[in-house]
């Protein structure tokens, strides 16, 4: 096992945030994705943060080209099978994620922890089709990773206190401050904040102000960094739908059920800021 390499499942927004800040604060990383293209994807965008924190004087030149360095990628999964820690940033999908995390209990080494950064998929689920789930623990990241400064760490059912501990000490290590969350849909952040969105969407589409002062009258009024609806935009509505989607199944209760308009816009292709188009153009 290779003591100071992280694997990181997934090359979109999360996993690439998830990768700087490991290469960041001195690990070698793995970057896997199935597809080429994300990958190189993944690359620019961490060049271009990277460009951002050294222009701001966060980082050196110097830490920037190691960061750089220290980032290998690959579209065989075989390739996480040394590191002491695989975090999986896949998407939102449960059997996907399942299917993941069955291969990784099959190859990693007998003392290496596999950690999911799901927003609200079962971790107890995850670890139940891997061979030692007691190694398996959430590792909760926020978009932007590399600016925020929160890892929510979940315990599954099987989750050992070694495994958790050694999640929350990673997450230290890299930067974030930590809190701990029982294995419940949405967990702490997004049991929260997933219905204030879904609640902005509502009103949105009930005709009740404009985008523009929904999301004016959560910034101004309660100190907000972004409105709920340029937050959907920005995180993704794919992923808040299958936030609240695991809300609503989870909970059983109405008061998750996903908006209407949320799901048609997601059904159009409507994702956000990723695809050109979401509550806002971009
Ligand atoms: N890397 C490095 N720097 C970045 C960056 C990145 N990825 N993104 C933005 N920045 C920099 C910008 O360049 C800018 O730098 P300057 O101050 O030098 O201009 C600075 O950060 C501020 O950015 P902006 O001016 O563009 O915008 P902002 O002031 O609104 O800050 C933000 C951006 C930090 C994202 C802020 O809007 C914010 O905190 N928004 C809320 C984010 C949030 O709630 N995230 C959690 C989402 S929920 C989640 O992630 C859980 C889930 O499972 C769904």
């Amino acid at each position: 096992m290779h003591d100071k390499t992280i694997g990181v499942v997934g090359a979109g927004q999360m996993g690439a945030g998830i990768a700087q800040v490991s290469a960041t604060r001195g690990f070698e990383v793995l970057l896997y994705d199935v597809d080429e293209e994300a990958l190189n994807r993944a690359l620019d965008r961490i060049k271009g943060s990277l460009e951002k924190l050294s222009g701001k004087g966060t980082l050196s030149e110097e830490e920037k080209r190691d960061a750089l360095g220290r980032i290998r990628t690959a579209t065989s999964l075989k390739s996480c099978k040394d590191a002491f820690c695989v975090i999986e940033a896949a998407p939102e999908n449960a059997a996907l994620k399942k299917e993941i995390f069955h291969q990784l209990g099959e190859m990693v080494h007998a003392d290496a922890i596999l950690a999911s950064n799901t927003s609200s998929i079962s971790i107890t689920l995850l670890a139940s089709v891997t061979a030692h789930p007691e190694r398996v623990a959430g590792m909760h990241f926020m978009n932007p990773v590399p600016l925020m400064k929160l890892v929510e760490g979940i315990r599954g059912l099987q989750t050992s206190e070694e495994t958790f501990l050694k999640v929350k000490a990673l997450a230290q290590h890299l930067g974030k401050e930590f809190i701990e969350a029982k294995d419940a849909p949405g967990f702490v952040v997004n049991r929260i904040l997933a219905p204030m969105i879904n609640e902005a969407i509502y009103a949105y589409s009930e005709g009740l102000a404009t985008a523009e002062d929904i999301d004016k009258g959560m910034m101004l009024g309660t100190n907000q960094p972004m409105g709920p609806l340029t937050l959907a935009d920005y995180v993704g509505l794919d992923v808040i739908l299958a936030v609240l989607e695991v809300l609503h199944e989870g909970f059983g209760d109405p008061k998750y059920r996903p908006a209407p308009l949320l799901r048609q816009y997601v059904t159009a292709g409507w994702l956000g800021r990723k695809s050109g188009r979401g509550f806002y153009q971009y």
